[in-house]
């Protein structure tokens, strides 16, 4: 008998066959991925205006080439997950128009102030750290271009993590100012990254279809808890204290207990009322009409060599 395409799909999603561009999938499914990627890619994009706030004032010419690099490389990855999210046939316009008139989301995180020096160390190490422990899954994620792109991703968010980590590691061993400040960033930036993962399992309306299809390896809870669990250790070493008086260790479950999120904060945030949530979104759009002669240009030129070349 003749299977039909959905249950085609459904066989290649039990056997973890990878969903290509042009293999039929059920239209919720296409929905959901370009909703994710979209996401995903915005947050990468809106990701290096906080970083790039410090550019200009990186204390030695060595951590200025880095964190510029490392700025680079967010573009970069935005680049890749529009691509991705393209194959589903949605174009970059759309996409960027969606971002730009505030119907599509990006990460709530970027919606932080960089206040400090010290915050660029906390959001590699932390931002960053979780970034990667959400991540690396996503490698294994059912549909094949998104997959693919997360295998460069995480190897680049591997050394962005790092940077912050060694940011981190100079300040807290250096004058007890500098170790106060690392203490105060870690202060500011650990309760919105554990806002990263998005809301609790229970009330996450996306989770259960998206792990069934495989596009979610764990859920937000999952992950949030693997995250506590490694993060505490690497605080720990550098001398630093978590800021949650609930943070206990757990021997039966064999993980960290701890307090609980904030959750009208995070809810207010992704609505548009964090502290920068205005201001990001305007620098973004400032940033796309200054940028559309380079656009019209790169235009023009293409059409030029097409037509030579059709000669
Ligand atoms: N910030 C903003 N919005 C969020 C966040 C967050 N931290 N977490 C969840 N949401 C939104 C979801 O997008 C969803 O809204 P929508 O239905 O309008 O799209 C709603 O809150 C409910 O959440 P979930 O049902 O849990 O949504 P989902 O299954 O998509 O899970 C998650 C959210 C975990 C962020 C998932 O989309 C994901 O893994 N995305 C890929 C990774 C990513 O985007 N990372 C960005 C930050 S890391 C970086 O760029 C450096």
């Amino acid at each position: 008998i003749e299977k039909s395409l959905e249950e085609v799909f459904e066989e290649k999603i039990a056997n973890d066959i990878r969903i290509e561009p042009k293999d039929w999938m059920p239209e919720q499914y296409r929905k959901t991925l370009v909703r994710q990627i979209s996401q995903h890619a915005h947050s990468e994009i809106v990701g290096m205006l906080p970083e790039g706030n410090w550019i200009t004032r990186a204390p030695s010419l060595k951590r200025k080439a880095i964190l510029l690099s490392k700025v680079q490389d967010e573009a970069g990855h935005g680049l890749y997950l529009y691509s991705a999210a393209e194959t589903l046939g949605t174009t970059r316009d759309q996409m960027i128009a969606d971002l730009h008139s505030g119907k599509a989301k990006y990460s709530s995180i970027f919606n932080y102030p960089t206040l400090s020096w010290a915050d660029i160390g906390a959001i590699g190490w932390l931002v960053d750290g979780a970034a990667i422990m959400n991540q690396v899954p996503l490698i294994r994620t059912s549909y094949g271009p998104y997959a693919r792109a997360m295998v460069r991703v995480c190897k680049e968010e591997s050394f962005h993590q790092r940077q912050g980590f060694e940011i981190m590691m100079t300040l807290c061993n250096g004058a007890p100012a500098q170790k106060q400040m690392a203490q105060e960033a870690f202060n500011r930036w650990w309760w919105p990254t554990l806002m990263m993962f998005g809301p609790k399992d229970s009330e996450s309306p996306n989770t259960e279809q998206s792990m069934r299809w495989k596009i979610k390896r764990f859920t937000n809870d999952e992950l949030r808890q693997r995250f506590v669990d490694m993060m505490v250790p690497q605080a720990e070493f550098l001398g630093l204290t978590v800021p949650d008086k609930d943070l206990k260790w757990n021997e039966t479950k064999n993980g960290y207990d701890f307090g609980d999120v904030d959750w009208e904060e995070f809810w207010n945030v992704v609505k548009g009322n964090g502290p920068c949530n205005k201001d990001r979104l305007s620098a973004r759009v400032k940033a796309h009409e200054e940028g559309a002669w380079v656009r019209e240009a790169a235009l023009a030129h293409a059409q030029k060599r097409a037509q030579r070349e059709a000669q």
